[in-house]
């Protein structure tokens, strides 16, 4: 293999946001202008069916996770986009991976914890195997570069054993895969707590939001009296700071972690700034947007050639894994 190779995928909950264009997608993009890598980038719906969903949307939001990938940058000529399901190769190889996987490693992992927290009632067997699903939909492509953003870390380490344990036992030569970091990459709530997700109300801004919609999401997002005598480190005025920072410029920042030491900061001011910088970089994303809606066959035709050379890069894997274990 001359190339390197990078996988990343997002899961089918819905169109995307800020949180995952930053945390994710921008990374996507840098490898994609890199000649070193070639990419492979999926809609990880199989993992979107690890907790409750909605079977009547689960296509249609893969297909926005794909227009949304598309109108962001990813080009089909340079890089391969796919569904995950249209590969079922994933699933098969995950299941070879869980024999050199314990129940008690699974079950450690902070991510599986927090879902578990999360989903109460729905601690299935599936959750417990994402970070299996996970590991073979990057080494079924024997990836070594996974832009993803932090949170994935303990997925990526599950990924970085299962490689080496397999190329022990087997002798299989995958890499392991280490995770491509990108500079804006954690992007905060907008309540204060946490980190912007899908999964929390007023937390979020879509990729796909207008300017008017952005104001009024950055207006309820809490504020404090405008000044103070040290700048707040957490919370939702330095998220605010942080968004400013990313969109604006640390230039930008300076001036009213300034204002906030002295005459203070007036925060209608500042959100409105703050909603047009924002919306300045969704605009483009938006127009190419629209003009892929209107062009549907493109669209499946860069989905069916994508899952052309997916699938066929997996089924050699799967085949060479299956000979060396003696299946
Ligand atoms: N778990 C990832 C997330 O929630 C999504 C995902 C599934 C993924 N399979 C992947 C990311 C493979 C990178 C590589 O963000």
């Amino acid at each position: 293999m001359d190339k390197k190779r990078v996988l990343s995928g997002i899961r089918s909950t819905g169109r995307l946001h800020l949180g995952n264009y930053l945390g994710a997608v921008k990374g996507m993009l840098e490898l994609q202008e890199n000649p070193d890598y070639e990419s492979l980038y999926m809609v990880a719906d199989l993992h979107a069916i690890t907790t409750p969903y909605d079977k009547e949307k689960l296509s249609e939001n893969s297909r926005e996770v794909v227009l949304d990938y598309l109108a962001a940058g990813l080009d089909p000529n340079r890089s391969t986009i796919f569904i995950q399901s249209k590969i079922p190769e994933h699933i098969e190889l995950s299941y070879y991976f869980s024999t050199v996987l314990t129940v008690a490693r699974m079950q450690d992992l902070p991510t599986y914890k927090d879902k578990v927290e999360q989903f109460k009632d729905h601690n299935t067997v599936a959750l417990l195997y994402y970070p299996v699903l996970m590991a073979s939909d990057i080494l079924i492509y024997k990836a070594s570069m996974v832009p993803v953003g932090v949170d994935q870390e303990p997925h990526l380490e599950v990924a970085r054993e299962v490689a080496r344990k397999m190329n022990t036992l087997y002798g299989t030569d995958f890499p392991e895969p280490e995770r491509f970091a990108t500079k804006g990459e954690y992007l905060p709530s907008l309540t204060g707590e946490g980190k912007m997700s899908k999964s929390i109300e007023g937390s979020y801004i879509n990729l796909t939001d207008d300017l008017a919609t952005i104001e009024k999401k950055l207006a309820g997002a809490p504020t404090d009296s405008g000044k103070g005598e040290t700048i707040p480190q957490k919370g939702s005025v330095a998220n605010l700071l942080k968004f400013v920072e990313l969109f604006e410029g640390k230039d930008k920042r300076k001036i009213y972690e300034e204002q906030y030491l002295g005459e203070g900061i007036k925060y209608s001011l500042l959100k409105k700034d703050l909603a047009q910088a924002i919306f300045a970089e969704l605009e483009p994303i938006q127009k190419r947007r629209e003009e892929l809606i209107a062009n549907p066959a493109y669209v499946d035709k860069i989905l069916a050639e994508g899952e052309e050379i997916a699938g066929r890069l997996a089924r050699e894997t799967v085949a060479e894994v299956r000979s060396k274990m003696g299946l």
